[in-house]
């Protein structure tokens, strides 16, 4: 049996292991202060889901390098597609030359991509220039100056996209002056509801302070380019609107001429059990923002945008290595694999996942909040007597799974964000379960 069908986790040292803190020792003296490390883990080999470190210490991978690796850790179709690409061209600067993988990938995302508009794509390396493309294109679309995004929100940390985000203030500080503009609006949070509305009022409220406050007070709607959405919050906490929100939305931006932008950085490419996360609700945005899940941990990044948008001059924006042909080849395999049955796994596995969290729930006061959609779930963990964020109880919590060797990451405050690889198993789940019920009680 290979190390990766083995029973995981399988943890044969302490956690960093001697070969482990030799590279953690000189990593930590050369490389930048800014990462966050919050786990001593020095990532080896991994396959699937199982995650083995320089020690042969082995994890079960709930986190999938941040909702990444849709496919699991170098699936062998994705692998076979990124060396057979590579023997064939590596680079050939997309926006000068053609070349088959970004002819056909461009024609794929346009297929997909949620409403019957024709589209066009431009490619780049992040979600957080996907982002800054987005900008570029609304602005000089519209010829608008101005950008509404919402509280808590993350869209990247280039100086334009973390003008947008909204989500820590580590993010922010000692960046300023950020890029003019850009107005925050408080996201529909229905379990910690702006203006105390009721939840099913949440939609109509945020609605009407756009139309009411907003728009009357700080800019006017004419001057405003495009509204940036996550469909599900993701750094900011795993946040679902309610579900006439995203619709709503749509129609007050197209009311006043304003393109809705939907950043699908980390709920797109399938892990909201739909290829898109803005197809439950029957949303087609004027731009959609990709990157993270769309080729398995290539780099790369895209903005996908109706053609009657993108009609930029030549020239007006571009890059040298965005559209790589194996980060294209890896995609391509990537959505064949989410086509042909993962985006279906990720829905029925989510589904289990969800009501076993919310039978946990049940039993632990200290999980305040449950939700998400398909394998983009969040677990809000509170102090049970106030109702409180506990941050502190959410950080032991995950603390204590990784030494358990299950990976799994927090978000916003106090919560906990389950994103495995959408090829994940109930076995698999069950595990995770597990080692989280144990971390719980040690805590609770
Ligand atoms: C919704 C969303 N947008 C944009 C980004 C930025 O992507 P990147 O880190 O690739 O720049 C992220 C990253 O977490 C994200 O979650």
């Amino acid at each position: 049996m290979e190390w990766w069908q083995e029973p995981v986790p399988n943890l044969i040292t302490v956690v960093p292991g001697p070969r482990s803190r030799q590279i953690i020792e000189r990593d930590n003296a050369t490389t930048s202060t800014s990462y966050t490390r919050d786990f001593p883990l020095v990532v080896d080999e991994a396959r699937g889901l199982a995650i083995r470190d320089m020690d042969g210490n082995v994890f079960l991978d709930f986190a999938a390098g941040i909702a990444v690796c849709a496919t699991g850790h170098c699936h062998p179709d994705v692998v076979e597609a990124i060396q057979a690409q590579a023997q064939k061209l590596i680079h050939i600067c997309t926006a000068d030359f053609y070349s088959e993988p970004v002819a056909n990938l461009a024609e794929k995302l346009c297929a997909i991509a949620p409403g019957d508009s024709p589209k066009r794509v431009f490619f780049c390396n992040s979600g957080a220039e996907a982002n800054e493309a987005a900008i570029k294109l609304a602005r000089y679309a519209t010829g608008r100056p101005n950008i509404l995004a919402f509280l808590g929100g993350f869209h990247g940390r280039t100086m334009g996209a973390m003008s947008l985000t909204a989500s820590k203030i580590r993010q922010r500080e000692g960046f300023g002056p950020l890029m003019p503009g850009v107005i925050h609006v408080p996201y529909p949070n229905p379990y910690h509801p702006p203006f105390n509305v009721p939840a099913d009022q949440l939609t109509d409220k945020i609605l009407k302070y756009i139309e009411e406050t907003v728009f009357k007070r700080m800019t006017s709607p004419e001057e405003v380019a495009a509204i940036f959405v996550e469909p599900i919050q993701g750094e900011g906490g795993y946040i679902s609107p309610p579900d006439d929100f995203l619709p709503l939305l749509k129609s007050l931006a197209q009311s006043h001429g304003i393109l809705l932008v939907v950043d699908e950085v980390q709920s797109g490419m399938g892990r909201t059990g739909r290829m898109f996360a803005v197809e439950h609700v029957g949303v087609e945005p004027d731009i959609i923002t990709l990157s993270k899940g769309i080729a398995s941990g290539m780099v790369l990044g895209a903005m996908v945008a109706r053609s009657e948008i993108m009609t930029w001059k030549r020239g007006a924006h571009a890059n040298t290595l965005g559209g790589n042909p194996v980060s294209c080849a890896a995609s391509l395999a990537t959505i064949k694999l989410l086509e042909e049955g993962l985006v279906q796994n990720a829905s029925e596995m989510g589904q289990y996942l969800l009501s076993e969290l919310k039978a946990m729930q049940a039993t632990h006061s200290i999980i305040g909040d449950v939700r998400g959609r398909g394998l983009m779930l969040g677990a809000e963990l509170i102090h049970p007597d106030s109702g409180k964020p506990n941050p502190q109880m959410r950080d032991e919590i995950v603390q204590h799974c990784f030494k358990k060797g299950l990976l799994i990451l927090g978000c916003g405050e106090s919560a906990i964000r389950f994103c495995p690889p959408l090829i994940v198993q109930k076995r698999e789940v069950d595990i995770a379960l597990s080692i989280l019920e144990d971390a719980i009680q040690s805590g609770s």
